[in-house]
């Protein structure tokens, strides 16, 4: 049973209902078994207060404390899969402009979705997608940490950094999905209906690697060389001295 159910949000789609949990096995995971039991529709978000059993991508666990904004988003994009696949950059740039408006400094992206700030990862996005043709689903999970103490982050803390580090004021988490959530819906919708294009050249602004010497772990491959660009499929272009290789998947390593 959600703990509390509210719509702050003037959207049209996202957050047209908000299912509050206080704590969760993985936001996403709910939203999962809740297409199974057919009670849930497009553009519900849910959001945990934490998660016991977070997920993040590659398989990797997901570290949940009171404190940070924790939510998942369920979407029904009628979309090839190529093009599913561009959703993430599209959802990167969309939550790194919502939370650009909470600091002085502005967001960084590190492909295809992770968020940085101070060359540290201040947010996450994970997608996931099934089901085929009318049925297909993506569910949209979202990891920031808004007010966490990053020292308690295990492994990560070195890597990982707070928003509520970054503003003099006191940040709320209702207020901060509320512009989140906006401005996912802006870029979805930018997207489906102009396209791509214009969205990766801002992705290119603020990518926090482009022109940049990267190793990427790809696979069972290593690649390593200057990333010189990102093509309309969303693929980075790493040019290894030998050739331009066009990456679909890979965790980026700034060099
Ligand atoms: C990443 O590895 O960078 C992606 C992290 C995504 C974490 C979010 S938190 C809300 C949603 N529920 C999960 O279990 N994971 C995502």
């Amino acid at each position: 049973m959600p703990d509390r159910l509210m719509n702050i949000s003037k959207n049209k789609l996202l957050g047209k209902r908000i299912i509050h949990l206080a704590k969760v096995d993985s936001s996403s995971n709910y939203i999962r078994r809740e297409i199974e039991a057919g009670e849930i529709t497009e553009g519900t978000v849910v959001v945990a207060g934490s998660q016991m059993k977070g997920r993040g991508r590659a398989g990797r666990a997901w570290e949940s404390p009171p404190g940070g904004l924790w939510f998942s988003v369920l979407l029904r994009p009628r979309l090839p899969v190529d093009e599913r696949a561009l959703l993430s950059l599209v959802f990167a740039v969309g939550i790194s402009r919502g939370l650009d408006s909470f600091i002085e400094q502005k967001c960084q992206i590190k492909w295809p979705n992770d968020i940085y700030l101070d060359h540290r990862k201040l947010a996450g996005i994970l997608l996931e997608t099934s089901g085929v043709e009318e049925d297909a689903y993506l569910i949209v999970g979202v990891g920031i940490n808004v007010n966490i103490d990053c020292d308690k982050l295990g492994s990560l803390s070195s890597r990982a950094v707070s928003l509520g580090d970054y503003s003099s004021a006191a940040l709320e988490l209702d207020s901060i999905l509320e512009i989140v959530l906006q401005c996912m819906e802006r870029y979805y919708f930018n997207f489906l209906h102009q396209g791509f294009l214009e969205i990766l050249e801002e992705f290119k602004t603020v990518c926090l690697h482009l022109e940049k010497r990267v190793e990427i772990a790809s696979g069972s491959r290593i690649i390593s060389g200057i990333n010189v660009d990102i093509d309309s499929k969303g693929r980075l272009l790493v040019d290894t001295g030998i050739d331009i290789e066009k990456i679909s998947t890979g965790d980026v390593n700034v060099l």
